[in-house]
């Protein structure tokens, strides 16, 4: 198996693991209203050695039990604090080393499905610094709106302040999810790059799909989110923790299609450690 972030190496186990998941397991034990806080409020990065053992426990418990809605509490921890306030900084560079670089054919088939349908909306979920959203915008000069959503309030009012993005680019501080319930419209082209829909478990992007294929016609979605190597999607339609950050392998083909929608473009993506998905999706006629 390849550095690529893959299922199989979370399995790998060594002694010094087994012990300290010994450990996790006693002080889990010990400590069960603590344990008992901390399922319901996980953290992302624990500064005592009683909540690290604690929040280790959990994890590998709810990768057994298939705990979904922990890791998408975790997740929403940490993209709400310091990890999400820095991410831009560090990761930026993404937008011209992956996003321009390698994804060039990806961006030439979403150009052929948006001249099909043409949309007045464009939102893009965990849209962080809004480099991909205003390079977006300004390819669709017909479009009216354009949302950016984001849980990380420091990265918004940064955007909101920053003065550089095309007159129709806004953001939102929301939950993804929520927000698209609230205030979902037809003839959009909803967005999630680089990894996003990988922090929500499996049951609210099937909640979210199917509201937007049975209410919101004339949509399509361009996601383009990591996948584990390992993750075979003839053979596994389930949704997977996986890599260091325990975000989820969807089967995005499965998802889409299970949910209304028709895959018109899909391909893969290497990049350092991550294998990415990038998909184009329609509503089913
Ligand atoms: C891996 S980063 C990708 C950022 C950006 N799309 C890019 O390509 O560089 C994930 C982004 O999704 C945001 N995010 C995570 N969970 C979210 C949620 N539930 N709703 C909205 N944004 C979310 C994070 O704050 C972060 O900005």
């Amino acid at each position: 198996m390849s550095d690529t972030l893959s299922i199989a190496t979370l399995q790998n186990t060594d002694w010094k693991g087994t012990l300290k998941q010994h450990f996790g397991n006693f002080v889990a034990v010990t400590s069960p209203a603590r344990s008992r806080f901390l399922f319901a409020n996980p953290i992302s990065q624990p500064a005592t050695l009683r909540d690290k053992a604690i929040m280790a426990h959990l994890k590998r418990r709810a990768i057994k039990l298939d705990q979904q809605d922990f890791f998408e509490r975790l997740h929403a921890e940490f993209w709400s604090g310091e990890g999400g306030a820095v991410f831009a900084e560090n990761c930026d560079h993404r937008f011209e080393d992956v996003f321009l670089a390698k994804q060039k054919v990806d961006i030439e088939a979403l150009k052929k499905v948006w001249s099909g349908i043409q949309p007045e909306h464009i939102v893009e979920f965990g849209c962080c610094s809004g480099l991909v959203l205003d390079y977006l915008t300004r390819k669709l000069p017909e479009v009216k709106t354009a949302v950016g959503i984001e849980i990380n309030a420091d990265q918004v009012k940064r955007n909101q302040a920053a003065g550089t993005f095309d007159a129709r680019v806004k953001f939102e501080h929301a939950d993804g999810a929520q927000w698209l319930l609230d205030n979902g419209q037809p003839k959009t082209l909803f967005v999630s790059n680089g990894g996003v829909l990988e922090y929500f478990r499996r049951e609210r992007l099937d909640e979210m799909l199917r509201y937007i294929s049975s209410n919101l016609p004339q949509t399509v979605v361009f996601a383009v989110e990591p996948v584990a190597a390992d993750h075979d999607w003839a053979q596994l339609k389930e949704s997977v923790p996986f890599g260091d950050e325990l975000s989820f392998s969807h089967n995005y083909r499965d998802l889409f299609e299970s949910n209304g929608f028709d895959v018109v473009h899909e391909r893969r993506i290497e990049f350092d450690r991550w294998r990415m998905a990038a998909i184009i999706a329609t509503v089913k006629h």
